[in-house]
């Protein structure tokens, strides 16, 4: 029997999050733009006729929603206790506050003792390894519910900075390494969050992709390439998920601040793309009045981050003056006010209910995640699933006794029962290390109730190689700890773990390494070990999703959105610039790689990765078969089939590449469409996919049009990017011309 099942429609999670209370009617209130059926523009700008000038930069500056002692700094009363942002709304015009939170995984807290005790989401990297657009937007409407549901009406969530640097500390929070997955990933997500009227933020604008000199690097790259990696990402990201705020980010780009680039936050974001939006500024990252105000940033984030207040007292001075028009303050409220319309955040008003929200169902939607976008990156011997009948079981390190790790910075969750390894180092900012309280070794021991299993935290590499020789079979957890702010030094796994893998493997060679990392790791002891599992940070119930993957509970369909180098010399930087940190230290990150980000650098330069990008096994088998592409009125569609072959039920991710054949583009072939296939044993599907003309292109800056050679080109169906299983075919495609937003001009 065929069976079709292909993800298309969204996994919403848990029935749609209490609203809130519709607003009022206009005819109560007497208040023409609380009308709900007028169109958003028409709304704000109302709105903004009515506005003092006052009122207009109130809404254009915004607090942080925390103490902050060593600014001698208090939080708004308003405000949310602990919290990201706060901007005061207008009552007198029906106009709420805006209450902000991180992140991107769940409702994370500022530091401080009155913790919201919320859902985790595995890392952005794991839900992109999902390649699952449905099961993303799942997560974001139930952390969009949870953001609610504590009182917040702005998520500060929509991470996508393209991982160009493998060793950048917040690559867990982002969409992997290529622009159409990471930009269909984490927009589905922002659609997710915003379905609860909660507005999301697509953050960091742009090319922050490093956290060492986060503040001070220059990153430098041409207006092609951008266009075709770190920005054509934020492009895909904005128009599936149509985020209502954009947050310009610290670094800058070509010698100026993103949050004072007008080429970056008016031209590109606002006139290419035609975002309606407001722009934030990231915290601490506005260096001016006028310039910023007049390049396109339209509201100063996190007073008191910034050295000064520059949206407060001097905006109003520069707008009295003219430096600043009039017109650019309404259309700064106008953009603030479009979001807030469009998004609900007027008509749906949001009233704190921590309670309101159903716990269980939303550790589902997380637990789903992470089962969903483990990698299994080797399994040879048939080490995994593990056999239920062992006897003897020994869990090795990684803290496995008591929890998975998290990623540290702004996006860090705080889960029901804490930390479940408090006083690791650094305790403070960008910590704490945080473990949640799922603990591997339990939901290992639940599910093998007569076997004995073992712990030993694998600090004494010799006691861990005794229990590993007395074992039938040992499970190693090693784990990399990354956060904002900071990079790792290398791709090695920290302290010893590498000497702890090798004397386990050593000592038994029935040695199954579970990885958490942040991102891609190197793996000196690969050969020795005959299974690893990638489970990255794998959010508030991850021992039972990593269990559950080891005991072939839930089959494994997780592959790479990254490229994992076999050593850093592969890297288009193998020295990374400014690590360690020197604080002030201004530099450049000179982007020679151009759009050749990830596996396209590796294809362009020949080198062979220690797994390629896309790669991931499964506990069945796939075949791909029936490969077509046609060419119809230029656009390219691909259709094939996907067939189990194997003995188990289980999900394959059809990738779909695209390499010219006489043309040259910056790299030999680039990501042009995927398709997640969900089969029974046995059973077949066909799918399809219609290529983004942008990805058949190249960029033309001066005539700001994306640009299609005529020529040969060859489509490849395969099951990651090194060409496995792969089939192609030559297809012939004209020479065509789209807009900057990939609108077929001729
Ligand atoms: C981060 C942002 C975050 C903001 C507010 C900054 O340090 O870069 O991603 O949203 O803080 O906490």
């Amino acid at each position: 029997m065929r069976s079709k099942r292909i993800f298309l429609a969204a996994a919403v999670c848990c029935g749609t999050a209490a609203l809130g209370p519709v607003a009022a009617n206009p005819a109560s209130t007497g208040l023409p733009w609380m009308d709900a059926r007028l169109a958003p523009g028409e709304r704000a700008g109302m709105v903004v006729q009515a506005m003092t000038l006052d009122e207009k930069l109130k809404l254009v500056y915004g607090y942080l929603g925390a103490d902050l002692e060593w600014k001698n700094s208090k939080r708004p009363a308003e405000s949310r206790l602990q919290s990201a942002g706060f901007i005061h709304g207008v009552a007198r015009l029906g106009i709420p506050h805006l209450w902000e939170t991180d992140a991107g995984l769940g409702v994370a807290s500022q530091a401080g003792p009155d913790v919201r005790p919320g859902t985790a989401l595995p890392s952005g990297m794991n839900t992109t390894a999902t390649w699952n657009p449905g099961l993303a937007y799942g997560g974001g409407a139930m952390i969009g519910a949870e953001a609610r549901a504590f009182g917040f009406n702005v998520m500060l969530a929509g991470g996508v900075n393209l991982v160009r640097e493998p060793r950048n500390g917040r690559n867990f929070e982002y969409g992997g390494e290529d622009p159409l997955l990471a930009g269909k990933m984490v927009g589905a997500q922002i659609r997710g969050i915003q379905s609860n009227r909660v507005i999301s933020t697509l953050k960091h604008f742009a090319l922050n992709d490093q956290e060492s000199g986060r503040t001070t690097l220059n990153a430098r790259i041409g207006d092609q390439a951008a266009r075709m990696s770190d920005l054509l990402a934020l492009q895909i990201a904005m128009e599936e998920g149509n985020p209502g705020a954009v947050m310009c980010s610290y670094n800058r780009v070509n010698g100026v601040h993103a949050c004072e680039s007008s080429y970056l936050l008016t031209e590109v974001l606002k006139q290419d793309w035609g975002f309606r939006g407001w722009v934030m500024s990231d915290w601490g990252a506005v260096h001016s009045t006028v310039p910023a105000a007049n390049a396109g940033l339209d509201q100063q984030s996190g007073m008191p981050f910034d050295l000064a207040d520059y949206f407060g007292p001097p905006l109003k001075e520069a707008v009295l003056n003219g430096w600043v028009l009039p017109a650019r303050l309404d259309d700064m409220a106008r953009r603030v006010l479009h979001a807030m319309f469009e998004q609900g955040a007027v008509d749906h008003p949001v009233k704190p209910a921590p309670e309101s929200f159903d716990r269980k169902a939303h550790a589902a939607v997380s637990l789903a995640d992470a089962q969903e976008g483990m990698v299994l990156l080797k399994n040879s011997a048939g080490a995994l699933p593990l056999k239920k009948t062992a006897k003897r079981i020994a869990v090795i390190g990684g803290h496995a006794d008591k929890g998975v790790l998290a990623g540290g910075g702004s996006s860090l969750v705080t889960a029901e029962g804490g930390n479940a390894v408090a006083g690791l180092e650094p305790k403070s900012w960008p910590g704490p290390v945080m473990y949640y309280p799922s603990s591997p070794l339990k939901a290992i021991r639940k599910r093998v109730p007569s076997a004995a299993v073992s712990y030993h935290d694998g600090v004494d590499l010799a006691g861990a190689a005794r229990l590993a020789r007395s074992s039938d079979v040992v499970l190693v957890f090693a784990n990399q700890w990354t956060a904002e702010a900071l990079d790792v030094p290398s791709l090695s796994l920290p302290n010893r773990q590498d000497d702890l893998i090798a004397a386990v493997a050593a000592a038994n060679p029935n040695t199954v390494v579970v990885l958490q990392t942040g991102g891609p790791v190197t793996m000196p002891w690969l050969a020795h070990v005959p299974a690893v599992l990638e489970a990255w940070y794998p959010g508030s119930n991850g021992g039972e999703a990593i269990a559950a993957v080891l005991f072939g509970e839930a089959n494994p369909s997780g592959h790479l959105p990254v490229t994992f180098p076999a050593s850093e010399a592969q890297l288009p930087r193998p020295v990374l610039d400014g690590y360690p940190e020197v604080k002030d230290l201004r530099f450049d990150v000179d982007y020679h790689e151009g759009a050749a980000v990830g596996y396209k650098w590796f294809d362009l330069r020949g080198e062979k990765p220690l797994f390629p990008f896309g790669h991931g096994l499964s506990y069945s088998e796939f075949a791909l078969s029936g490969l077509a592409a046609r060419v119809k009125d230029g656009a390219l569609d691909v259709s094939f089939a996907v067939k189990n072959v194997g003995k188990v039920a289980g999900k394959e991710v059809a990738q779909v590449y695209v390499a010219p054949l006489g043309v040259r583009w910056e790299a030999p072939k680039r990501l042009a469409g995927f398709q997640k296939v969900d089969l029974k044993p046995g059973a077949s599907a066909n799918a399809a996919v219609t290529v983004d003309p942008r990805l058949l292109a190249m960029y033309d800056s001066a005539s700001k049009t994306w640009q299609v050679a005529a020529g040969d080109y060859k489509v490849i169906l395969a099951a990651d990017a090194a060409g496995s299983k792969a089939l192609s075919q030559v297809v012939h495609l004209e020479a065509a011309t789209y807009d900057v937003r990939g609108k077929r001009l001729r």
